[in-house]
């Protein structure tokens, strides 16, 4: 796994966004796996302004996004379906109808599930994944203890993502318990994956992330198994890892066609 560390949230929008730019401009279809929650917000805005500036165009672009409330309609505010329309899809030419999250309201759940990892797989599987991680060590909602090999299902979130999500609603009563997300199995397909991660509350689980042991106890430990997995992370989130220095050198000593 790469690790590079950025000063700031801001420096790390911007390094994902360089990578997104340049998926499009190598494969303009690109498949892109696309997350949630306040992480990705200052990669959206930026990737935003690159598409305003001609520099990022989404027209021949599908997306499938890591997970979805279930319950929630895609108008529901607190749905990430809105979360996507609001930050990003009404501000850039992705086509709505290439734009793919699990339906929150789906009568029968493990059927939708099926029919999600059959439209990934249908449209060639994901080149670039983006991904946060949960305080927990999640990565999409799968929270400790999922399968490493699991695919798109249905999830009870734990006490801690509740308590973490709270935020967006108002009160821990008012997260749903359940949501459908892609499996960790589903997100290890993916050719390319980005992790972002900012802030002293990412600083534990990402340092077991990246040097500690794999375990389902920390899915996203997992991600040391995958063959092209940048992580993309602030000062405040590198704190707790021993090799920071080795990261920073073999960052520094990257050669320049290796660079976004
Ligand atoms: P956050 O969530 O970006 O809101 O911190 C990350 C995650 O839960 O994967």
């Amino acid at each position: 796994m790469e690790v590079i560390i950025k000063p700031d949230a801001d420096a790390v929008s911007k390094e994902a966004a360089a990578l997104f730019q340049r998926q499009l401009a190598q494969k303009p279809a690109s498949v892109l796996g696309l997350a949630t929650g306040s992480t990705p917000l200052g990669l959206y805005r930026e990737l935003v302004h690159r598409h305003r500036d001609g520099h990022a165009d989404f027209a021949h672009a599908t997306t499938f996004n890591l997970d979805e409330y279930v319950g929630l309609s895609g108008d529901h505010p607190m749905s990430y379906r809105a979360y996507m329309r609001e930050n990003l899809f009404a501000h850039i030419n992705v086509r709505t109808d290439h734009t793919y999250l699990p339906d929150g309201q789906a009568t029968d759940i493990a059927v939708h599930c099926e029919d999600y990892e059959d439209a990934i797989r249908h449209a060639g599987g994901i080149d670039l994944q983006l991904l946060g991680i949960g305080s927990d060590g999640h990565i999409g909602f799968n929270e400790p203890s999922s399968s490493l090999s699991s695919r798109t299902r249905l999830k009870t979130l734990t006490p801690r993502t509740i308590a973490d999500n709270a935020r967006f609603f108002g009160s821990e009563d008012a997260v749903p318990r359940h949501v459908i997300t892609m499996g960790v199995g589903t997100i290890m397909e993916a050719r390319q994956i980005i992790v972002l991660a900012h802030g002293s509350g990412k600083a534990a689980a990402v340092a077991a992330m990246v040097e500690g042991p794999i375990t389902a106890s920390v899915p996203a430990s997992i991600l040391q198994m995958h063959a092209k997995c940048a992580l993309i992370i602030d000062e405040a989130a590198a704190a707790q890892l021993q090799r920071a220095g080795y990261y920073r050198w073999v960052y520094d000593h990257k050669p320049q066609w290796q660079r976004a």
